[in-house]
């Protein structure tokens, strides 16, 4: 199975994506964990992504293709498919997605697009904590810790990521509309799209992702 979750910041894609992997035993590329994870450690790619990153720009195409069309060569995207959160993210990600897929006779199977409105996505961003350690998501009135401010997986710190102020957020919606939003027609005319009103509670959206992501809805 290759499936794209599609939709703005915020819109939950990370929250379900997580789910529906564990659930459905697909491989999970997140774009954004990478880049972060490359950031963290300080090496080239995370130097230069950082610069954009922190504005709420997109990376430049030709490091975020390298990266992930490397990711999906790897052996467990080659046996079992896999579940793409954060990519393609604009026009010349997603033909070039398409060209390496065709070269192998493969194309994606389904994208799911967590239609939401801009307000509930900077409410959920207001909101966010991820854990230090290890990423883990949670939202202070929507899926609090357990224990205040502690991750329930790992015990570590829960902190506001470097790109989830309001000011940036402004920056990510507006190239989300811009750059990203027109896949949506592009996938359309592919007959691949399932739609999800991602504005329910998570349990509910999580029951429509994993009905559209089986094609099972
Ligand atoms: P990335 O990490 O991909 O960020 P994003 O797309 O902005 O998505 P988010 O992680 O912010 O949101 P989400 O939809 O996963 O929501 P979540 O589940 O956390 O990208 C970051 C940056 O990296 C980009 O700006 C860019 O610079 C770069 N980048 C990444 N990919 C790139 C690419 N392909 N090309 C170029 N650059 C790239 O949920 C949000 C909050 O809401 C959480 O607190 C959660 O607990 C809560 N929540 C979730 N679902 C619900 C619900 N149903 N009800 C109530 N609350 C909910």
């Amino acid at each position: 199975m290759r499936v794209l979750f599609l939709g703005p910041p915020a819109a939950g894609k990370g929250t379900q994506a997580e789910k529906v992997h564990e659930q459905l035993d697909i491989p999970l590329v997140v774009t954004g964990d990478i880049l972060r994870k490359a950031v963290k450690s300080k090496n080239a790619v995370g130097i230069e992504a950082e610069e954009y990153m922190k504005k709420g720009e997109l990376v430049p195409d030709q490091l975020v293709i390298k990266i992930i069309t490397n990711r999906l060569e790897e052996e467990d995207c080659r046996q079992k498919g896999f579940l793409l959160d954060g990519f393609p993210r604009t026009s010349e990600q997603a033909k070039t997605l398409d060209r390496e897929l065709a070269k192998k006779n493969l194309s994606l199977d389904k994208v799911v697009y967590f239609s939401i409105r801009d307000e509930i996505c900077i409410e959920r961003i207001s909101g966010r904590r991820n854990c230090r350690q290890c990423g883990a998501v949670y939202h202070l009135k929507n899926k609090p810790p357990k224990i205040e401010n502690k991750c329930d997986r790992c015990s570590g710190v829960l902190v506001q990521r470097m790109d989830d102020t309001a000011e940036v957020m402004t920056t990510r919606l507006k190239t989300y509309h811009e750059k990203t939003a027109p896949l949506l027609t592009y996938y359309q005319q592919k007959n691949i799209v399932e739609e999800i009103n991602a504005e329910q509670p998570i349990e509910e959206v999580l029951r429509e992702a994993i009905e559209k992501t089986t094609g099972n809805g």
